[in-house]
């Protein structure tokens, strides 16, 4: 795979860490050679981080891959790791999360008050009926109790399933189902482009095809108005009158923790499950490493939402183990202003940020005079997730938002792998914009071609996993099978991540998203990434996306659709330039066929481009399913677009 363009893509500048970061990083670079040395005796040490109920008696148990069992006969208490402990400690008066209501309503919850409502809320779960083992559907705005609802779940033994709040009915109950739960726990509504967005007559709907559901757990958020049946129990009813005396019980390390369903552009989603310790294990450890938290100084943001695992792993499991202090956001990132962000940011002194590339992309294309007005001069180390970041989008993060100063981590990882695989340690790594860089300590990332052999320096294939780590997908909920088919059956004894990948001259990581968007133009293999960062390059460009399309000479040829920024005037001449610097980038094979100007581009609700749209529009047929995408009207914008030539 990309042989011909595996150098093209030039890429000179370097970042090297702040002087002043390195000399007091959490994680040096012998945490390299330590994982090195022995890989299972350096993720022990970093299970001790957590407070254990029994010890383990073996670190792994590959005896029977791809099933791994990670700190065997261990036990522990998630709750208890992530709230009695620092209650415990001294900590109950430090704030565990600032929430900021999208309407501009605040709440401080300390982690002597998330203790005290977490323990409400597990009194309260046991009192309906769930207990260890049971499945409980999580349906929810971006608000504390979601957090809760999380925690008191763990905290009882009860495996979550967090479904995103921007679902549909279709999508809960088939979620529900699947994992037959016994309860839901969901709002009234949410705030949402400045109005209240209602959740539970979409749960009502789920709930009538779900005969498992015993119970509907309803949050009052919003206040409107809603319809009310024989499951449902108010929050405030059942929760407050709960004690606040909740003795956390130990359980075992593989427990299961949750269930989180992949989205699924095709087939059904597939229910991944993540256990106990080896989950809060690696999510604590990379939240420590990657972001570098001083939990008594750092003020962390992560810009996900809860339904998601960037949520699940970076807001609630991995923080709050650490002691941190952070910010949760209830609403959308242009509400009531597109400065919203960053006058979060100044309001609260964020020091750590971590959000996704779509994001930034959408920020550059907003203007940078909107960051511009805030004081963001607290932010010391800037994360990104989700998928590849253009390299011109990495350095605006950097300058516009960073100041030219704040380390960037690209943070490689998925649903499946739990907790962060790949990414630069802010206080070691010489950071190259675009490039994930390595895995981290303990981890083993390989690229591999068709023949499940090592790429050169230089080379491109598939990215791979070679040995376990403890954050890993356990199975696929009920369906072993498809857990191997899927991720084991590729290439022998290796995790297949579905990510095409490459290997630079330093043995740095490249990745280029899934395989499936890797096009074939005239016999050579081009990446849709390549593409898009090469257009996002152009100082007109502010996010591109690039498909191939069928076409009777060249096999595929590159479509790509593109957003200008905020001041730049769409002409032909411009899409001709366009097609040029691409063409000069990454060399003529490269050259887009057609380049769209489009307003907007079809992003699922987790942001990410859905190509297989952009490819009907480009070879043009009708369009497929559009009910995963955020807003299904710009699909007509982008057509509307295309009467006229670009
Ligand atoms: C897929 C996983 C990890 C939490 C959010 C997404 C892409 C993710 C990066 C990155 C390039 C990335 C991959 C991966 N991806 N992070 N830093 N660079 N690609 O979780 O929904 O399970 O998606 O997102 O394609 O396989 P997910």
């Amino acid at each position: 795979m990309n042989e011909t363009l595996a150098n093209l893509l030039q890429e000179n500048r370097r970042f090297a860490p702040p002087a002043e970061l390195a000399a007091q990083a959490n994680v040096t670079a012998e945490a390299y050679e330590e994982a090195d040395a022995d890989r299972l005796a350096f993720w022990a040490r970093q299970a001790e981080r957590l407070h254990w109920h029994k010890p383990w008696d073996q670190v792994l148990d590959w005896s029977n891959p791809p099933f791994a069992k990670w700190f065997v006969g261990g036990q522990l208490n998630i709750a208890y790791n992530c709230l009695d402990r620092h209650v415990l400690a001294g900590n109950g008066d430090k704030v565990a999360i600032h929430w900021e209501g999208e309407p501009g309503d605040t709440r401080t919850i300390t982690y002597a008050d998330l203790h005290r409502d977490v323990c409400k809320a597990a009194n309260a779960l046991t009192e309906l009926g769930v207990g260890a083992g049971d499945r409980v559907a999580i349906y929810m705005p971006m608000i504390p109790e979601a957090a809760v609802a999380m925690l008191a779940c763990a905290r009882v033994g009860a495996t979550h399933s967090v479904v995103f709040g921007g679902f549909s009915a279709d999508a809960l109950s088939g979620r529900i189902q699947d994992a037959d739960a016994k309860l839901v726990i969901t709002a009234d509504g949410g705030y949402r482009r400045g109005k209240p967005s209602a959740l539970k007559p979409t749960v009502d709907e789920a709930v009538a095809r779900c005969p498992s559901i015993e119970k509907v757990l309803v949050v009052r958020r919003t206040g409107e108005e809603v319809a009310w049946g024989d499951k449902d129990v108010w929050w405030h009813d059942v929760v407050d009158a709960a004690s606040a005396e909740h003795e956390a019980q130990a359980f075992d390390a593989e427990h299961p923790l949750f269930i989180l369903y992949t989205s699924g552009t095709t087939a059904k989603p597939k229910g991944i499950l993540h256990t106990t310790g080896g989950y809060l294990t690696q999510t604590s450890y990379t939240h420590h490493a990657v972001f570098d938290l001083k939990p008594d100084t750092d003020v962390y943001w992560c810009t996900a939402d809860i339904g998601w695992v960037t949520g699940h792993s970076y807001i609630v499991y991995g923080p709050l183990s650490n002691g941190a202090t952070q910010i949760m956001y209830e609403g959308t990132p242009d509400t009531p202003h597109k400065g919203r962000l960053w006058e979060i940011v100044e309001k609260y002194g964020v020091t750590i940020l971590y959000t996704a590339p779509t994001l930034i992309r959408t920020m550059m294309k907003w203007g940078d005079d909107i960051p511009a007005q805030f004081d963001l001069s607290s932010l010391r180390l800037l994360g990104s997730v989700g998928e590849p970041i253009n390299p011109e989008a990495w350095i605006w993060y950097r300058e516009q938002i960073g100041r030219g100063e704040c380390p960037v981590v690209d943070t490689w990882w998925q649903t499946e792998t739990g907790a962060i695989m790949i990414s630069p340690l802010p206080g070691v790594t010489e950071a190259k914009p675009g490039s994930a860089m390595r895995p981290l300590p303990g981890i083993s990332a390989d690229v591999v071609d068709d023949t499940a052999t090592s790429v050169p320096p230089g080379g491109g294939g598939y990215l791979v996993l070679r040995e376990p780590w403890p954050s890993m997908l356990r199975t696929v909920w009920g369906d072993d099978q498809r857990f191997l088919d899927t991720y084991w059956s590729r290439f022998d004894g290796m995790y297949f991540a579905g990510d095409g990948a490459k290997r630079d001259e330093d043995g740095d990581l490249w990745l280029l998203g899934r395989v499936d968007d890797v096009m074939l133009v005239s016999g050579h293999n081009i990446s849709t990434t390549e593409v898009e960062s090469a257009l996002v390059s152009h100082p007109k460009v502010a996010e591109a996306a690039v498909v191939g399309a069928t076409d009777p000479t060249t096999g595929q040829a590159i479509v790509a659709f593109v957003i200008l920024r905020g001041t730049a005037d769409a002409s032909e001449e411009l899409v001709g330039d366009l097609r040029n610097h691409v063409a000069k980038t990454l060399g003529p094979i490269a050259k887009p066929r057609q380049i769209m100007l489009v307003p907007e581009l079809p992003k699922t609700r987790s942001g990410k481009i859905m190509r297989r749209l952009l490819r009907d529009v480009a070879e043009n047929r009708s369009l497929g399913d559009v009910t995963t995408l955020q807003d299904s009207s710009v699909m007509d914008l982008i057509s509307a677009g295309l009467q006229k030539p670009a």
